[in-house]
Parts: structure tokens; C-alpha cells; sequence
């Protein structure tokens, strides 16, 4: 019925198991359709808003080609250009959109002003990415990681960096898919309250720490990502505290032989990895691209009601 509350995706945290193991599975049947070249199009005359307030390469392309593969059609906007860049707010522009598409995906740095865009749309709305988290990602990281080594639960990954929005949905993901997640951050760039109230309160099998060679010790996977993130302040100092935290071949040699390296990218090579880890054996980074087309499909089948 009309009434009903749109299916959003916010945060991997919000919602069940059993419905985010339903999208990676959509996820990884329409992958294998669309490398037949048996494409399914279960979007057929739906459009999808996505607004950029950031810049995006993989998330901008990816749901684009995403919504054209599933038979929909994707509309790009960027805040500058809409009303929005002159002070209409984001629940008017929720409630305008919803009269003329079918979804609604937003990146925009502000979290608060994504849960808003959610309260008043009546259409899906999916976080493109936020200062918060970044749960569309950590869905192809997922995707990528059970791919290449089947069921993450119980494994353990490591995350060497600084707290940011990856890392939070790495930090929803461990919870729900029940694997082991080692942070390691500078004392200064730790998680803040917020995720030690969410691992208090889940009990999420996340262990908070400063040492990089110990989160990454034994681990099935080592993760990172940029030292300066969209809405981040450059500066010597964040390099200078995020150096002993770079992914290098000494540092991966802790992990398991077998670990895999992921970044979510763009990476600045040379700072968080160098690059014999980044174009090594072990790495899988342009996987994890790659499959950001697949796992949004699954995403927007999901939001779309059209998981079979
Ligand atoms: N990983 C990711 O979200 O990349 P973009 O910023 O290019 O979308
Ligand atoms: N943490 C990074 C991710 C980019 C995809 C940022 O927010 O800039």
C-alpha cells in the first residue's frame, strides 16, 4: 500500500541479518546473470535520484550502471545545482523528489541531514555515504571477502587507520555478521563515544586499540583506508601520528599467509599502503570495486522490493 514505510538503507546495523544476507545473495545471483550475459531487469521503469554533495567515482558510476543494467534509470544531481544549494531544505526536497522518482541515494558529509532526508521521503533512501558511515562499501566488501573465502563469520579482520566512516560500517558488519574486528588507530584518531556505547551495548565482537601489529596479528583480512577523509582537515600532523599505522609488506606479514587487503579507495599510495601490498598477491581492492556495482543491485533490489 502507499502508506507503508519505505525500505531504506541507512546503516548496516538497522537491519536483520537474515535481510542483508537476502541482498548479498541477490547480489551475487545477479552478478552471475549479468556474466552470462543473461542480464535481469527487475527495475524496469523505476528512477533512482542520486544526489552528490561530495565527489564520487565508484559510488557516482557504480549506481549508475547499476539502475541501466536492472532496466531503471538513474538521474544525477549535485547539491550545488538544486535548490538545495540555496537554503531549501532537505525535507522539502525529500517530499518534492519522492513525487518524482521511485529512490533517492545521497551522499552528503552531514548524517543528520541523510536520517532527515529518510524521515520525509516516501521513497527508499540510500546512504551513499555520510561523515558517519558508509554502509553500501562495507556490502561489497563483504561480498568480496565471502568470494574469495566463503562465510566471514568467526574470521577476523583488522583495521589499521584512523576512525572514520569505513570503519564504522566494518564496526555494524562485524555485529551482525558475527567475525572479529581489530581497530587500531592513534590514541588521538580513536573511535569516538559512540561506537564504545554501540560495542558496549551490542556486545560486538570489536577489540578498540593502538597497536597496529596486534590488531593485524593472525588476521584473516587488514583493512585501511585514506588518513584524510572527505571533510577531514589536511595537515603534517594527521600524517605524522597515521605513519606506524600504513599498511606495508612487514605489516601484512603478520596477518595469515592467506590474509587479504582491502581498501575501499581512492588510495594515496605511499601513505596508508604502499604499493607491494596494494598491487600484491594478497590484495583484492579492484574486487571490491567491482563488486560495488553487484552489491548495489542487491541493495536497490532490496529497497525496490524486488528480491525474489
Ligand atoms: N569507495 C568509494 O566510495 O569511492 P568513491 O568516493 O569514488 O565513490
Ligand atoms: N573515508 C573516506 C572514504 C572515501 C570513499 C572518505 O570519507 O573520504
Amino acid at each position: 500500500s502507499p502508506d507503508k514505510t519505505p525500505k531504506h538503507f541507512l546503516d548496516i546495523n538497522e537491519l536483520p541479518l537474515s535481510e542483508l544476507k537476502r541482498m548479498l545473495a541477490a547480489s551475487s545471483a545477479m552478478k552471475a546473470k549479468q556474466k552470462a550475459h543473461q542480464p535481469v531487469r527487475p527495475l524496469e521503469g523505476k528512477t533512482l535520484a542520486m544526489i552528490f554533495e561530495r565527489p564520487s567515482t565508484r559510488t557516482r558510476v557504480s549506481f549508475d550502471v547499476a539502475m541501466r543494467q536492472l532496466g531503471g534509470e538513474p538521474i544525477m544531481l549535485t547539491g550545488a545545482e538544486m535548490q538545495l544549494g540555496r537554503g531549501e531544505t532537505i525535507a522539502d526536497t525529500a517530499r518534492v523528489l519522492s513525487r518524482y522518482v521511485d529512490a533517492i541515494m545521497i551522499r552528503i558529509l552531514n548524517h543528520d541531514a541523510l536520517l532527515e532526508l529518510a524521515a520525509n521521503a516516501t521513497v527508499p533512501v540510500i546512504n551513499g555515504l555520510t561523515r558517519r558511515s558508509h554502509p553500501c562499501q562495507v556490502m561489497a566488501d563483504l561480498m568480496t571477502y565471502e568470494e574469495h573465502r566463503g562465510p566471514i563469520e568467526g574470521k577476523t579482520v583488522a583495521w589499521t587507520g584512523d576512525d572514520n566512516n569505513v570503519l564504522a560500517s566494518w564496526a555494524h558488519a562485524a555485529e551482525r555478521f558475527k567475525f572479529q574486528l581489530n581497530v587500531a588507530t592513534p590514541p588521538e584518531l580513536a573511535p569516538k563515544k559512540a561506537m564504545r556505547d554501540f560495542i558496549k551495548a551490542t556486545g560486538a565482537p570489536i577489540m578498540l586499540g593502538t597497536d597496529a601489529e596486534a590488531a593485524v596479528r593472525g588476521a584473516d583480512c587488514v583493512v585501511t583506508d585514506t588518513w584524510v577523509s572527505m571533510g577531514d582537515k589536511e595537515g603534517e600532523h594527521r600524517h605524522n601520528v597515521l605513519k606506524p599505522y600504513q599498511v606495508n609488506a612487514q605489516l601484512m606479514s603478520l596477518a595469515k599467509p592467506d590474509a587479504l587487503f582491502m581498501h575501499c579507495l581512492p588510495a594515496h599510495r605511499g601513505e596508508e599502503v604502499t604499493d607491494e601490498v596494494i598491487d600484491g598477491p594478497q590484495s583484492v581492492v579492484f574486487d571490491e570495486a567491482e563488486n560495488r556495482l553487484h552489491a548495489q543491485k542487491g541493495i536497490l533490489a532490496w529497497c525496490f522490493d524486488a528480491v525474489k
